[in-house]
């Protein structure tokens, strides 16, 4: 039996209840499964050898690196309810150029932005779409920083009947991210606002009219982020990491691969759970800050620029879910500042892995706790890439043919303009400039 149960006065509701706070003290929900009959079904290794089966399933939900864990995630939904394209099945990529920068015994990126919407809010959104059609809802609705959006406004276009409205704070997202709730035929809105005043406005629409939440409040996306620890421990042959460098803005991702690693400990699957690392962008590092203070108590900024704007967010939505799995795994947040972001960005994107400056914050958060030995030179890494950089393709121009505080940026690959002339171009390619230009060994 599954509940929603309020992480803070522990009352329970039942799951197809409409509701993203507790009714009796507003903190928020969560999924929370019946962990002992999970157990009394299986024991650890059996259920490594039932996930390990459907790996390579050729058809059915099994596909997908959501529902490949299908009674982890939402055991009482049917099979033939799941909307999915499939998504999940991200390459874990061992990064040699991290290992040998940071001076670290091992370090992977879990790329995200190898979903179908190319970031992992696919994996809420096959469950939080499903789950919508499941109990009858036909408007979904959600604020977005870009890429919730554009996974929210393509499942919602897969599922007959269902129409998603999607909130954006104008000018503030990337010109790819805009295009895709157009693209799936979402009712697409902007407001003349930022993120954090977006999804407050929304939250008090969704309260008075039935209008379905499919923003990470609702617990049911968290259930499908989850997935991204079920995947990655599976890639390392359930030998989990020491630790998970994620980058947080709403603070929905970290908090459901804590709650994944916590889950698969619990079911004995792993055998310990890593620590989780959550790094923000100096602009709006709430959680960093408040980690510096001990979380004495609950840090609100107002949010500046920042090129990771997908998580420029100074108030998160689950701040406190986000708190308690990172302080349970003995981990912890920091900042980052723009220089370190996009350098970062620019080092893992030239052994031809693109990220996005978001993710890249993840990366800077990785090489800072590394240097402050906050991370060990025997640890082994795991960063959570959120998206893909093609989503930002403004941001990696903007730095290659830039400046930093007046400088070229220090792994900028400027772009060469020549005459249309093979005499020209011969020239260039033999002078010492050709051999060296943007030029990063793997
Ligand atoms: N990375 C990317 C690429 C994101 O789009 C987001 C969040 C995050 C990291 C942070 O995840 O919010 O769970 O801490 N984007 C949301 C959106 C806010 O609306 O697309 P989080």
């Amino acid at each position: 039996m599954t509940f929603l149960r309020c992480i803070g006065c522990g009352r329970d509701h039942p799951l197809q209840e409409i509701r993203y706070e507790c009714e009796a003290c507003s903190n928020l929900l969560e999924v929370t499964h019946d962990l002992d009959a999970l157990k009394r079904q299986r024991d650890g290794a059996s259920w490594r050898r039932l996930f390990d089966s459907r790996l390579g399933a050729a058809s059915g939900i099994h596909q997908s690196g959501v529902w490949r864990y299908h009674e982890l995630i939402l055991p009482d939904l049917p099979a033939d309810r799941v909307v999915t394209r499939p998504e999940g099945n991200t390459n874990l990529y061992r990064s040699a150029r991290l290992e040998r920068e940071s001076g670290t015994a091992s370090v992977h990126i879990k790329h995200e932005g190898e979903n179908p919407t190319l970031s992992f809010k696919d994996r809420g959104m096959t469950a939080g779409v499903s789950f919508a059609r499941f109990i009858g809802v036909d408007l979904v609705a959600c604020a977005s920083t870009g890429d919730t959006s554009a996974a929210m406004a393509a499942y919602a276009a897969q599922a007959e009947g269902m129409r998603g409205v999607v909130v954006l704070p104008r000018g503030k997202i990337s010109l790819e991210q805009l295009s895709q709730p157009i693209a799936s035929g979402a009712l697409t809105v902007s407001l003349p606002a930022d993120f954090d005043t977006c999804i407050r406005l929304l939250r008090e629409v969704c309260r008075r009219r039935p209008v379905y939440l499919l923003n990470s409040v609702n617990p049911v996306r968290i259930e499908g982020q989850k997935s991204i620890a079920y995947e990655t421990a599976q890639q390392l042959g359930w030998q989990p990491p020491d630790w998970v460098v994620v980058p947080v803005g709403n603070a929905g991702n970290i908090s459901a691969i804590g709650k994944g690693f916590f889950d698969l400990h619990a079911l004995g699957l792993i055998e310990r759970v890593p620590r989780l690392l959550g790094a923000q962008p100096e602009a709006a590092a709430p959680l960093a800050r408040a980690h510096r203070e001990g979380y004495r108590e609950r840090v609100r900024v107002k949010a500046g620029e920042t090129a990771a704007t997908a998580i420029r967010i100074g108030d998160p939505v689950s701040y406190d879910k986000a708190v308690a799995a990172v302080r349970r795994s003995n981990g912890a947040f920091l900042s980052a500042t723009e220089p370190e972001i996009m350098d970062a960005k620019a080092l893992v994107d030239a052994t031809g892995i693109y990220i996005c400056p978001n993710s890249a914050t993840a990366v800077a958060g990785f090489l800072k706790a590394r240097r402050d030995g906050i991370i060990g030179a025997g640890d082994r890494v795991v960063i959570v890439a959120t998206a893909h950089g093609c989503k930002f393709s403004q941001a990696t121009i903007d730095y290659h043919g830039g400046r930093q505080d007046g400088v070229v940026p220090a792994r900028a690959n400027r772009i060469i303009e020549l005459d249309a002339d093979a005499g020209a171009l011969e020239r260039f390619l033999s002078s010492p400039a050709a051999a060296t230009s943007g030029k990063v060994a793997p």
